[in-house]
């Protein structure tokens, strides 16, 4: 039987990148490890949630003792995010594309010997974390996304959350000079209604740490299960 503060609570956690295919071989991508929603999901199983992590073609491995869905598109995301419904709490750590490729190719793509190259379009993948946030049924009671800012974090994450219709933003500064992308340390700010609590520097697993023992307190002060 699992037990900690989080045991009876379904979290539900994205991760990863995800790859929107061009043809059957190729496919666009980004460069999300999946570190932090990782890390994330360890330390909520730690206290004991019930843990369902959808990932996408992560370089990292997932956790055990989650429950793990892996997905290669965004849409394939929102699938698998919407099957896992209902839980208490969904944190949406993943890095998903804003865009697929509109006209990919069925069978792989060849040069036909015109010297011309083929144009790709796009077309806008749908919005997860908004699409949840904005749930009339069933909405989990927490909905955490995150935010990778270059400059003016603290104002372009809370225009973010309001924008999504989540509760709490998750912002870090990602421009070079940090040293996040890529790092093992986080700095984060986090956006809630109350405001903006920059947070000191830190490992990810002390970020993720940290979360969720503050999802664990939002949630044991609204109801305990
Ligand atoms: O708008 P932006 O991509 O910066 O928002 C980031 C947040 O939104 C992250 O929590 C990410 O997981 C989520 N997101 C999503 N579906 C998308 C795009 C972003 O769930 N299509």
């Amino acid at each position: 039987l699992t037990q900690g503060p989080l045991a009876g609570r379904h979290v539900l956690v994205t991760s990863g990148p995800t790859h929107e295919p061009i043809d059957p071989v190729r496919y666009i991508a980004n460069r999300s490890s999946g570190a932090q929603g990782t890390a994330l999901a360890i330390a909520l199983r730690d206290l004991g949630a019930n843990v369902t992590f959808v990932t996408g073609p992560a370089s990292v491995p997932p956790p055990a003792g989650v429950t793990v869905v892996r997905v290669e598109t965004a849409q394939q995301m929102l699938v698998a995010v919407q099957a896992a419904l209902p839980a208490d709490v969904a944190v949406f750590a993943a890095a998903v594309a804003d865009w697929r490729v509109a006209n990919a190719a069925g069978q792989k793509m060849k040069k036909d010997g015109s010297g011309q190259a083929p144009a790709l379009s796009f077309a806008e993948n749908p919005d997860i974390l908004a699409t949840v946030s904005r749930m009339a049924v069933g909405r989990p009671a927490l909905v955490v996304g995150f935010a990778a800012e270059t400059e003016q974090v603290e104002a372009h994450a809370t225009a973010k959350r309001a924008r999504k219709g989540c509760d709490w933003i998750v912002a870090n500064d990602v421009s070079p000079a940090t040293g996040i992308m890529g790092g093992s340390e986080n700095a984060v700010t986090l956006i809630t209604a109350e405001g903006a609590e920059h947070w000191p520097r830190m490992g990810k697993d002390a970020v993720a740490r940290q979360l969720a023992a503050r999802i664990s307190a939002t949630l044991g002060a609204a109801d305990s299960p």
